[in-house]
């Protein structure tokens, strides 16, 4: 069979096998030789290469705020290509497009971050945002200010920078020396309620924090980072007093605060950044991801004035990205946030993501394997258990029953070895959101605390 929606001149077993020569993937399963060549999207679909269609409840990698195929945004690219494709912005070159988004994410942006720094992804965000911190504190004389804290269990990206931040072991070992001066902290996960032998998770993270501060030396530390919810570990939403207590006690110390909301901004929470939701804003906002809803690669990091002015003192900062405001990237960033605000994404993700979370938890926790539904706008996390007691994770994992969704169930979605995680377009609807539960149920109705869908 050819291709049946695809420009692919191949037929769909050429690809595959062309695949499986050709590519080196990221995370393929040991022995995996099958593939899903996907060729097409609209909305909350997908199509693969034989015409079998997919529900996408992942938004991709949790970025496609505004749905597959939208074609204002490729009309967009198009006409930006055909006037300025790209050019750079280092020194005093800039342009149009560059400035304008620049505009509009300050105006978006919590009070106080003034200024931007594009990049093409989440991971050059982060290690924009490590250099910021420390070369902010070098720029005022002290060098020695270049511990980071971070978080175990945080995802922060793979770049030699981002990955030593983020909290797996998967990300450091085999890999050679990681960057020095970085200490893990415990996050607050009030599921995970074993991690905190029996205190209050935030009074637990907060006396952690300050008992780090006070080994390492205060003077020693140049900034904390924190996904506000973290995404990759699955939705984990932390108390409402755990980021204004973190954040008074860094602050005390002259400590800068970094939020990852590579995820979690343009909409994904319901709010345009998620740090609205705990009142805190911090010094150094990273995102990417949902500012293009994934049409193009763009990233921008946030920075207020009070570091824009000190890095940018005495000669500038000394580094840029080749495609650090890219005009075709500014300009689809431009039209998506147009689209995510005319057609009220950011309402939607709150009021439909509720709806799915209330249905999930009614027709799932009932479940032997569903220990938790959490929830918060359209960023979901069904957490598998083989003991709803231990809380322990599945053996074996999630993988099968993302494969048995995908297959079964023509659901696409996420997991991480302890939950699946749901994330889909912020356009869902109330039908499309009970397809994705009927699928849910149809497959975990059917998994067993020993891992297995039967
Ligand atoms: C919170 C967070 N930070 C950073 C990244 C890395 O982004 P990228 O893959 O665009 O480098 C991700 C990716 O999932 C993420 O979830």
């Amino acid at each position: 069979m050819t291709a049946a929606t695809g420009m692919s001149s191949y037929v769909t077993s050429e690809l595959v096998r062309l695949d499986r020569e050709r590519i080196l993937h990221p995370l393929l399963p040991d022995g995996r030789e099958d593939r899903t060549v996907l060729v097409k999207g609209e909305g909350c679909r997908v199509w693969d290469a034989d015409g079998r269609e997919y529900l996408d409840a992942s938004a991709v990698l949790g970025l496609m705020q505004v749905g597959h195929g939208r074609r204002e945004l490729a009309a967009v690219a198009a006409e930006q290509m055909c006037r300025l494709e790209y050019f750079h912005t280092w020194g005093t070159i800039t342009n149009d497009r560059a400035i304008e988004l620049a505009a509009r994410l300050t105006d978006l942006a919590p009070k106080g971050l003034d200024r931007v720094f594009y990049t093409s992804g989440g991971a050059e965000g982060n290690e924009i945002a490590l250099r910021l911190a420390r070369f902010y504190h070098h720029r005022k004389g002290a060098s020695g200010r270049n511990w980071i804290l971070s978080r175990h269990t945080a995802y922060h990206g793979i770049g030699y920078g981002s990955g030593s931040l983020s909290g797996s072991p998967v990300y450091h070992e085999g890999f050679g020396p990681v960057v020095p001066n970085v200490h893990f902290l415990t996050p607050p996960h009030p599921y995970q309620k074993q991690w905190y032998d029996g205190e209050d998770p935030t009074d637990f993270c907060v006396r952690e924090l300050e008992t780090a501060i006070n080994k390492i030396g205060p003077h020693r530390i140049a900034a904390m980072i924190g996904e506000p919810v973290m995404g990759g570990y699955g939705a984990v939403v932390p108390p409402s007093d755990y980021w204004p207590r973190v954040a008074e006690v860094l602050r005390r110390h002259g400590i800068l605060l970094i939020f990852d909301e590579v995820v979690t901004a343009f909409g994904r929470t319901g709010r345009w950044f998620s740090a609205e939701h705990f009142g805190v804003v911090p010094d150094i906002l990273v995102t990417a991801k949902g500012i293009t809803s994934g049409y193009i690669p763009h990233g921008a990091v946030l920075v207020n004035e009070q570091v824009a002015e000190v890095v940018g003192a005495d000669g500038g900062f000394p580094i840029g990205y080749t495609y650090t405001g890219h005009p075709t990237a500014c300009a689809v960033a431009l039209a998506n946030l147009d689209i995510i605000e005319k057609e009220g994404l950011l309402a939607n993700a709150t009021e439909t993501g509720a709806y799915l979370a209330a249905e999930l938890r009614d027709r799932l926790l009932d479940l032997p394997a569903v220990g938790d539904v959490r929830q918060i706008g359209l960023m979901l996390a069904i957490q598998l258990v083989s003991d709803k007691e231990s809380r322990d994770d599945l053996p074996g994992g999630t993988l099968q029953v993302t494969d048995v969704l995908r297959e079964q169930a023509g659901i696409i979605v996420r997991s991480n070895p302890h939950a699946l995680i749901v994330t889909p377009p912020l356009v869902l609807d109330r039908g499309t959101a009970d397809k994705i539960v009927d699928g849910f149920r149809f497959v975990l109705e059917r998994l067993g605390t020993d891992g297995f869908v039967h």
